[in-house]
C-alpha cells in the first residue's frame, strides 16, 4: 500500500544543505537526470537516489530538505508528477527516461515514462531545455542556458530575478509558438511553464541572502550555471530560509500574460481552456483526474486500481482546490 506522504519537517529555518553527508558525485553509467534541475542536482548529492528512481516519499523529503520547498507545493507536484509519470503499483518514479528499474508496467495506454516524458508533466518552452519537437526536452541546452544569462544581463542587472523571469518566460514562448508546430500550452503546462520559472528565484537563491533586501531573489549567474548544468549545489550553498514554492508567479504571469493554448502549425496558437490554466485550478484539477489520468489508466482492477485511488485521493488532499468537489473515476475503495 502506498504510504500516506511526509509532512512538513521539524526545523524549516536556513542551514548548510552542501554538506558532508550528501557530497556531490559525477553520473555513473547508467545514473538518470532529466529536465528538473532541482530533482537531478538533489540525486547527485544523495539527497535522492543517485540512480535518479525514487520514491514518491523520497521526493518530497528531499526537495524539503535540500531546498527547503514547502509541504504542500512538494507533495501536489510530486503526486502529479507520480501519477503521470511514476509506476503506481511498485511506487517508483524516474526523474528522467523511462526505465526498467521502476517495475513491470502496468498494460497500456498507461505510458510510465519518466518525467522526461513529453507532453504529461514535461512541456515546451522550458527556459534551459529544448522543446521535445526538436528532439530533445531534458539536456541542459548551452544555447537556450546562454538566452537565460542574456536576459538575466538586461532586465536583472547581472542576477536571475523576477523581472527576468516574466520576460524570459514571454520570450520562450513566442520562440515556440514561431518554430515548433506542435507547441502545447494547455492544462498542467500553462500553471508549471510560469511556476517553474520562480523556482530559481526562491529556491537556487541562497538562504543568507534573504535577510538583506537587496540580495533577495537575485539568483547570481554562477549559482544559476551550477545548478542547470552541473547539477551541483553551489560550494557551501543554504536552502532557503523560509519554507518556500511559486511565490511571485502572479508577478511572471502578469508582465505578459498568455491564455492556455495550443499551435495549429506554426504562429497559428489557439486558445484552449479545456483542461484548466493557472486561473481555472479546479478545472485543472478536474480535467486532470477525469481526462489525463482517465486516458491513462482508462479501465484498471486490482492493486492498480487501489493504487490510483490512493494517490488520486493524496493529490486532492494536498491541492485541496477552492470549491471544487472532489472526483472518483474509479469509484472508491
Ligand atoms: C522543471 C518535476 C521540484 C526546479 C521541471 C520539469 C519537471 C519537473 C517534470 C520539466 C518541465 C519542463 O520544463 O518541461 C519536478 C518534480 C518536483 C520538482 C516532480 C518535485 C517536487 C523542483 C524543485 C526545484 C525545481 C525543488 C528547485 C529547487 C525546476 C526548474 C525547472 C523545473 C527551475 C525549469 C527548467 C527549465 O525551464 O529549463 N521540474 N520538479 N523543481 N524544475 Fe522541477
Ligand atoms: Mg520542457
Amino acid at each position: 500500500v502506498p504510504p500516506r506522504p511526509p509532512g512538513p519537517p521539524r526545523f524549516t529555518g536556513t542551514k548548510l544543505v552542501d554538506d558532508c553527508e550528501h557530497p556531490w558525485r559525477p553520473l555513473r553509467n547508467g545514473d538518470i537526470r532529466g529536465p528538473c534541475p532541482g530533482l537531478n542536482t538533489l540525486a547527485s548529492h544523495g539527497y535522492l537516489p543517485r540512480d535518479g528512481v525514487a520514491t514518491p516519499s523520497q521526493i518530497i523529503e528531499a526537495v524539503q530538505e535540500g531546498y527547503n520547498m514547502n509541504n504542500q507545493i512538494a507533495t501536489v507536484t510530486t503526486f502529479i508528477a507520480h501519477l503521470m509519470d511514476g509506476n503506481v503499483v511498485t511506487d517508483l518514479l524516474s526523474i528522467g527516461e523511462k526505465t526498467r528499474r521502476t517495475g513491470p508496467d502496468p498494460p497500456s495506454p498507461a505510458i510510465v515514462g519518466g518525467i522526461s516524458n513529453h507532453g504529461t508533466f514535461e512541456g515546451d518552452a522550458s527556459m534551459t531545455r529544448g522543446d521535445a519537437f526538436f528532439g530533445d526536452n531534458h539536456s541542459f541546452n548551452q544555447t537556450l542556458f546562454d538566452q537565460l544569462v542574456d536576459f538575466s544581463n538586461r532586465f536583472g542587472g547581472g542576477f536571475y530575478n523576477l523581472t527576468v523571469a516574466g520576460e524570459l518566460r514571454h520570450q520562450r514562448i513566442q520562440q515556440s509558438i514561431a518554430t515548433n508546430p506542435t507547441f502545447s500550452l494547455v492544462g498542467l503546462r500553462h500553471i508549471t511553464a510560469f511556476g517553474e520559472t520562480t523556482f530559481p528565484v526562491n529556491l537556487f537563491t541562497d538562504g543568507r541572502q534573504a535577510s538583506n533586501p537587496t540580495t533577495r531573489g537575485q539568483l547570481t549567474l554562477s549559482a544559476a550555471r551550477s545548478f542547470f548544468k552541473d547539477m551541483r549545489f553551489p560550494t557551501g550553498f543554504f536552502r532557503a530560509a523560509v519554507p518556500s514554492g511559486n511565490e511571485g508567479i502572479e508577478v511572471v504571469f502578469a508582465a505578459h500574460p498568455i491564455e492556455p493554448g495550443r499551435n495549429h502549425g506554426v504562429n497559428n496558437y489557439v486558445v484552449d481552456t479545456s483542461l484548466g490554466s493557472l486561473s481555472d485550478p479546479c478545472g485543472f484539477y478536474t480535467g486532470f483526474v477525469n481526462t489525463t489520468i482517465k486516458g491513462l489508466y482508462p479501465n484498471p482492477t486490482g492493486v492498480l486500481r487501489r493504487n490510483l485511488n490512493i494517490n488520486l485521493q493524496f493529490l486532492y488532499d494536498a491541492l485541496s482546490p477552492p470549491d471544487c468537489p472532489q472526483v472518483f473515476p474509479y469509484g472508491r475503495n
